[in-house]
């Protein structure tokens, strides 16, 4: 067998392999390598990259992926896809100074109202991001439409609602991936009515679904537990989808004290009025035997959960300035930190917007950590191909390499869904 030498490949190939590994993010011999191993299938020439070792971490890592952020807020949710292979291509966020905000850093005006936007003028994407408030759902509407033998689907129940929206712009996009983010109390809101019909109305649209509580605690020096929801589309992934939580890093929880301004600005310590207030409506719930009303944080600790309210006292995440000083509240600055969003990103707002702002969005090392799980499975589940989408793999039998390298999906093959990036 005559030895093919890189000369001998067309400059047309060369350029091609050359463009195919840079778009996954590999070596060119790795590429070379896979694809040598790969089998040629189908009629519509696709290659899928079956005997591949798939899944080594790096390649996993790489698999990029387009995302949408709804209910967007500051982009806790973005920043945290972003850093696992997320491209984001549409943003719906209705709060004006969340919007200033989000443009500052993101280079992009958010959408507004959400029920305002027609899903059709939302584009494809591979993943819906959502952290979005969490309202009830009138039972009472659900046992009538029952008692009347009439349809109760999401549409029925959730009628009204922003989760209705939200189940609207699923069902048409049909995003192979949902990631939703809520108050941990979103599973007993409303008597577990809230949670059991969104649970419900998911699996309705066909959507496996996965739902953790996740402390943050063990990225950032903040106990926050919130609820993450994962979907998986059961017509891309079929009914067997395997996604898990992640574990929390190993090694001592974060200290409170890190994220502290070694300087503080001496506007955030409290006034002689304020702690005096705070100190006698603490001990009168004590003496009802409520516990305390403010939060002194341990430094060597973690704090209180940062609240959209914070901006109010700074009651609930105290800082301890010793004996002779009053307690202070955290700067907007330390906020972000304790949030464990970058703290070069600019504030653009007053104090009291940044403090809602923080005390409302997600912590974006959570969302990278479940991002990194969500890419895992989209590893494990779908095969990449040479020009970079992802498809379900096929059983079909290998069939001899045939003209075209690197063919787009076609209808009427085996391909069940690719997805864009
Ligand atoms: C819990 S926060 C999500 C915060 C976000 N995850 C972050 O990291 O900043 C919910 C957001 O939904 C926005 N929102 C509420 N109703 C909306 C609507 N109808 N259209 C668009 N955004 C809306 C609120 O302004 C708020 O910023």
């Amino acid at each position: 067998m005559p030895t093919l030498l890189i000369r001998d490949i067309p400059d047309e190939l060369n350029a091609w392999i050359t463009e195919q590994s840079h778009s996954l993010r590999t070596s060119r011999k790795e590429f070379v390598l896979a694809l040598l191993r790969s089998s040629w299938l189908g009629d519509d020439d696709t290659p899928v990259f079956e005997d591949v070792p798939v899944a080594p971490a790096r390649a996993v890592e790489a698999i990029p992926f387009t995302f949408i952020d709804l209910f967007a807020g500051i982009g806790g949710m973005r920043i945290g896809l972003e850093r696992v292979g997320g491209r984001c291509l549409f943003t719906s966020e209705w709060d004006r100074f969340a919007q200033k905000t989000y443009e500052a850093w993101f280079g992009e005006m958010p959408e507004g109202d959400i029920r305002e936007i027609r899903p059709a003028d939302i584009p494809d994407h591979d993943v819906l991001a959502a952290g979005f408030p969490c309202q009830p759902f009138s039972i009472a509407g659900v046992s009538k439409k029952n008692s009347l033998g009439r349809d109760h689907g999401f549409r029925d129940v959730t009628q009204g609602t922003l989760f209705f929206q939200l189940a609207t712009v699923i069902e048409i996009k049909r995003p192979p991936v949902i990631l939703l983010e809520n108050v941990k109390n979103l599973r007993s809101h409303d008597g577990g009515n809230t949670w059991n019909v969104i649970r419900r109305t998911l699996e309705e649209l066909e959507y496996t679904i996965f739902d953790n509580v996740v402390d943050a605690a063990a990225w950032v020096p903040q106990h926050r537990e919130r609820v993450f929801i994962v979907g998986f589309d059961r017509r891309v992934f079929g009914e067997s989808v395997r996604f898990a939580f992640p574990e929390p890093p190993a090694g001592p929880l974060p200290r409170f004290r890190d994220i502290l301004d070694p300087r503080p600005d001496r506007k955030y310590t409290l006034t002689d009025h304020l702690w005096g207030y705070l100190q006698d409506y603490a001990a009168k719930h004590k003496a009802k035997g409520n516990g305390f009303g403010f939060g002194m944080t341990n430094l060597d600790g973690v704090s209180r959960t940062l609240s959209a309210r914070y901006y109010k006292d700074g009651s609930e995440i105290l800082v301890p300035q010793g004996e002779t000083r009053n307690p202070r509240r955290l700067s907007p600055i330390e906020c972000a930190r304790l949030m464990g969003f970058p703290d070069n990103l600019p504030v653009v707002v007053s104090d009291t917007q940044a403090y809602r702002q923080f005390g409302n969005a997600v912590v974006p090392v959570i969302v990278e950590a479940v991002g990194r799980q969500i890419v895992s499975t989209l590893g494990e589940h779908l095969t990449r191909r040479p020009n970079g989408c992802l498809i379900k793999p096929t059983t079909r039998q290998p069939r001899p390499l045939q003209g075209k390298h690197c063919p787009t999906a076609s209808p009427g093959t085996e391909t069940k869904r690719s997805m864009t990036v």
